[in-house]
């Protein structure tokens, strides 16, 4: 045990340093840790036969999702207004917490092939009271559990449950070094509050001797908060954060946009997903227990499948699955694409991720993006 943490530790620094010096801070260290430390024979194989049946272009397929992401609540206390939540958008869905029968459940019929298990997409995670338990669960089954949270629910007790749940990694999403700065995207959020939340957390894991979770501090970059990133991160590293990331906002609005060079975001780039491997490696399920497409799915009509329908062996080669590995294979070998509302077609065609626009037909926010694509 005393070597795997001291391995953890200085392949931290090891990886950190790689991060920032030559990745911009955005390599990922769950994959790599999950890939270390939450890696089976059984898993290893699959992996290497998901990979085949990509690179084959299968659409039916025998291997098994290996990366899970798992919204396990789409509700939210803040009303960030770039993200669809925070608009108060449902996409359709009903807005609730995933209970833990309904997780374990779906955790049974795949986990023993999942490295990761990323415990998000769209609401705040951290208000299931369920989550505790979900993630010691996956934790049981050797899975690698991320999560990423607006850091408001981070309590002392919060923080208990947390570490104690053995969780391995907690992103905190904090943007800005001010309330002024901060309380402009979080908007609801405090930021003293927030930061004491995260210091709490730091706190625990100190007083429990823990080297888990490792902490990472998210700073979205906006026009209004890019003057604070360079102080933000030296009090991230001084607090005890072990990865500080400056992550481009994705906006629809350009008034929004940070002016530095290295914040710019391409948004629309058919190029870069011609490689796309989710509908072969993720598992993306939403708290209504719809299977999306990937994590930029948002809207209930364009789910590919529903848990609480069909078991995972009925949706991971139904009809949609089968679709949007053929679109990639078209996409990637140059082929014309199948002509289909499949919102692989859209996506690949036009590189947009579907959740940047609030719906396919919203003409004002996708004018919006071509505005911002020609600046
Ligand atoms: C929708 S949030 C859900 C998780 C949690 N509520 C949070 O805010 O961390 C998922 C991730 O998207 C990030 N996010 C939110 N708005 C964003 C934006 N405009 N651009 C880039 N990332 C954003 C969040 O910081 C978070 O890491
Ligand atoms: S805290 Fe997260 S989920 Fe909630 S509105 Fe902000 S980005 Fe969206």
């Amino acid at each position: 045990m005393h070597a795997k943490h001291l391995f953890r530790t200085l392949s931290f620094r090891l990886i950190n340093w790689i991060s920032r010096r030559f990745f911009a801070s955005r390599l990922s260290f769950a994959h790599i840790e999950a890939f270390l430390f939450n890696n089976s024979f059984k898993k290893f194989f699959n992996f290497l036969k998901v990979h085949y049946e990509k690179a084959r272009g299968h659409q039916r397929v025998t291997s098994f999702p290996y990366l899970f992401v798992f919204e396990v609540t789409n509700v939210c206390n803040l009303k960030c207004p770039f993200c669809l939540t925070g608009k108060g958008i449902s996409g359709g869905r009903s807005v609730r917490h995933m209970g833990f029968e309904e997780a374990k459940s779906i955790i049974d019929q795949v986990g023993d092939y999942i490295y990761l298990m990323q415990l998000y997409t769209w609401g705040e995670p951290l208000l299931n009271k369920d989550i505790y338990d979900i993630i010691q669960y996956a934790k049981d089954k050797n899975i690698y559990v991320m999560v990423s949270t607006n850091a408001t629910m981070l309590n002392e007790a919060n923080c208990e449950r947390l570490v104690d749940s053995g969780i391995d990694y907690v992103m905190t999403a904090v943007d800005g070094l001010s309330s002024e700065t901060y309380k402009k995207y979080r908007v609801g959020g405090d930021y003293q509050k927030v930061i004491n939340n995260v210091q709490n957390l730091l706190m625990v894991k100190k007083r429990k001797h823990s080297s888990a979770p490792f902490v990472e501090w998210q700073f979205i970059v906006f026009k209004h908060n890019e003057h604070e990133v360079k102080d933000a991160e030296r009090f991230a590293y001084e607090i005890g954060i072990n990865k500080f990331t400056p992550l481009p906002a994705y906006v629809e609005d350009k008034d929004w946009l940070p002016v530095g060079e290295e914040y710019k975001v391409e948004l629309f780039n058919p190029e870069r997903l011609k490689n796309c491997d989710r509908p072969w490696s993720h598992l993306n399920v939403r708290a209504d227990g719809g299977v999306a497409s990937c994590c930029y799915e948002f809207e209930k009509k364009d789910d590919f499948g529903n848990f609480s329908q069909h078991p995972f062996d009925k949706i991971w080669n139904n009809d949609k699955f089968l679709l949007s590995r053929k679109l990639i294979y078209q996409k990637r070998k140059g082929l014309e694409m199948d002509k289909t509302d499949l919102i692989c077609y859209d996506c690949l065609n036009s590189g947009i991720r579907p959740s940047y626009i609030e719906s396919p037909t919203d003409s004002q926010a996708k004018n919006a993006l071509i505005e911002v694509k020609n600046i």
